[in-house]
């Protein structure tokens, strides 16, 4: 009897840029102190890109380090996504610009925008491609270069932010391991909580939008937080039953990492001891969508994640969007 199947990481890589950004530093920058930003993020430092850096070029690092793991050479990537919500450019889309990078020249390139969900939204597509057999290696990346959408004169968002990206290689396999579970979910009514305003074709760039700072990331930040705790809690909660398992099964969580305290809320909702969540946003800020990816690589590395075990993603982010994912690796 044929098995089922499913759709695996095969392979797993991230970079972060070297200038490392201090709270000590951004104290100088701005009206803040360490203590409030480590009291209230958790955060204590993060990676900054250099300016000849693109989203494009962090995106490929990881990238060709995923395709090491995966031992897959850039031929055979037949599909990338890229989610991003600092592109290279508005046109053409991230991903055609790592395929350049990384000479993958038999992909096709699609961009993912949906913030900080973006990467588990990019693997939920990228999964359905896979099942269908329309594409057989798919490399999937979540890259961000938040530090040129930030505004460094508004303390409320630039403590928060860092610059990093990460990549798996899916491929479909019968061996048991591969996702089990994918719940996503949106809400467009709660756009204006999370967004750069101009820049688009609703508030195209002009001298008066650059004047008002229009062209940097907003964030209703209260606000946000009290959606992202109850949505990722739900969706956390769904997907495991969806996979029919319980949480006792889940050897490990990896949230998206945007507060220490977001993380901590939803661990005593879901009821799960500190030793189940793997958190590092202490080191990175939030990357957005290249958060859940980089976590995964360190848990990896770090022996917290093994072959065999049940583990689940779950992100939140401008849009809002929200998704959650269970993954046998
Ligand atoms: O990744 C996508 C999803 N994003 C998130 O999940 C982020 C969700 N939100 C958060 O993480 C938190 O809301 C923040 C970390 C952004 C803010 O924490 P908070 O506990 O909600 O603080 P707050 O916005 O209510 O601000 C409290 C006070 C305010 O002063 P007043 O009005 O009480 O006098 C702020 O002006 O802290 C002030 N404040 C700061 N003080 C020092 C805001 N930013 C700073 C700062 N340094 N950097």
């Amino acid at each position: 009897m044929k098995s089922t199947t499913r759709v695996a990481i095969t392979g797993i890589g991230s970079y972060v840029p070297e200038r490392i950004l201090t709270n000590a530093e951004l104290e100088k920058m701005v009206d803040t102190t360490d203590e409030w930003i480590v009291t209230r993020s958790g955060i204590r430092e993060r990676h900054i890109a250099r300016p000849d850096q693109a989203t494009s070029d962090l995106a490929a690092e990881a990238a060709k380090r995923a395709m090491a793991s995966a031992k897959v050479t850039p031929q055979e990537i037949d599909l990338i996504i890229v989610a991003t919500l600092s592109p290279d450019m508005p046109m053409p889309n991230t991903a055609c610009f790592v395929q350049h990078l990384i000479g993958a020249k038999n992909a096709t390139c699609i961009g993912m925008e949906a913030a900080c969900s973006g990467f588990l939204f990019a693997m939920d597509m990228a999964n359905q491609y896979l099942l269908t057999g329309r594409f057989k290696t798919a490399l999937v990346i979540g890259a961000e270069k938040l530090s040129g959408v930030t505004d460094w004169q508004d303390r409320t968002t630039c403590v928060l932010f860092g610059d990093g990206a990460g990549a798996v290689v899916l491929q479909a396999r019968t061996t048991g391991e591969g996702i089990l579970s994918v719940v996503t979910g949106s809400d467009g009514s709660l756009a204006h909580l999370l967004n750069i305003p101009a820049g688009g074709s609703r508030t195209p760039t002009s001298v008066e939008t650059i004047e008002k700072r229009l062209h940097f990331m907003k964030m209703e930040g209260k606000e946000v937080f009290k959606h992202a705790v109850r949505a990722m809690c739900e969706a956390s909660r769904k997907a495991v039953e969806q996979a029919g398992l319980t949480l006792s099964d889940i050897a490990c969580i990896v949230p998206h990492q945007a507060n220490m305290r977001i993380v901590e809320a939803i661990r005593d909702r879901l009821g799960v001891g500190p030793e189940k969540v793997f958190i590092n946003l202490d080191k990175y800020g939030n990357m957005s969508a290249a958060s859940i990816p980089v976590a995964l690589d360190e848990a990896i590395q770090q022996g917290r994640i093994k072959p065999g075990d049940n583990v689940v993603f779950v992100a939140f982010g401008g849009g809002l969007t929200w998704s959650s994912m269970v993954v046998r690796m």
